[in-house]
């Protein structure tokens, strides 16, 4: 969960990306967009089931966020590995801040709303259901749309970047994604380097939430013991002066003796 204060911080750090990444007529346009909508977009869930990642308030902002962070560390991998530069960081930036868009709904209706059924509050833990008056499409497509329908353009990068950033997850991105000729594959990494971000950001929030909860008392006490256990042996100076006197170089074990 989120306070007030972190969910606020999200969302201006977020148009902040915008402001610093988009360029010209289309970050204006794009940050209008978002601006109208943003009563919605600051409360906004990741998801709407708590199993999966970031479903709280402000859950998916702060997904978003982590994803264009993320995009802009993988992206430096690749490029230390020797990747073709094929597409351009605003292009990295737009793809990030859009490709879970289409959670957002129609302008109309949200994708998530309030559970409304008190047994599946109470047993399943559900605070959000999924809205059915919204008609099925995919999140990328929805997305899409609604970059589409709002006169927001993006380009070929872009598009695939956002249609295909759940990977093979997603059974209909095979098409694109596992070309077997070199005709066939991809001519641009930045639909990789997106999805990686996206695995890596909901899978660091699944670890947050879920992990402790996984592991149990048990285990986080063994762990806080661990730490204690350092903790003492570090302040023990009997255990430290016998270490240091076992220390060839005596340039090292003065600077032990300070730690
Ligand atoms: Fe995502």
């Amino acid at each position: 969960m989120l306070t007030p204060e972190q969910i606020k911080s999200n969302w201006d750090k977020f148009l902040n990306t915008i402001d610093t990444h988009i360029s010209g007529e289309r970050g204006d346009k794009l940050k209008q967009f978002y601006l109208k909508h943003e009563e919605r977009f600051v409360m906004m869930p990741a998801s709407h089931k708590s199993q999966y990642h970031n479903c709280f308030p402000g859950g998916y902002i702060d997904h978003v966020n982590r994803v264009v962070e993320a995009a802009l560390k993988i992206d430096e991998v690749w490029r230390s590995f020797g990747m073709v530069d094929t597409y351009t960081t605003e292009e990295l930036i737009f793809s990030a801040i859009n490709h879970d868009l289409g959670k957002f709904g129609d302008e109309q209706n949200a994708s998530y709303i309030e559970q409304t059924d008190q047994w599946r509050r109470d047993k399943l833990n559900e605070t959000y259901m999924f809205n059915d008056r919204l008609e099925y499409m995919t999140v990328p497509d929805r997305g899409l749309y609604l970059l589409m329908s709002n006169g927001i353009e993006y380009t070929k990068n872009e598009f695939l970047a956002i249609r295909t950033h759940d990977g093979l997850y997603e059974e209909a991105n095979k098409a694109y994604l596992m070309g077997f000729t070199p005709e066939t594959k991809p001519r641009t990494s930045i639909m990789f380097v997106i999805h990686q971000a996206d695995l890596m950001a909901a899978r660091i929030e699944f670890e947050k939430e879920w992990l402790p909860k996984l592991l149990g008392p048990k285990q986080e006490q063994s762990k806080e013991s661990k730490t204690n256990n350092f903790k003492l042996n570090k302040n023990n100076s009997a255990v430290k002066q016998k270490a240091l006197k076992t220390m060839i170089n005596p340039a090292l074990a003065d600077i032990m003796k300070n730690i």
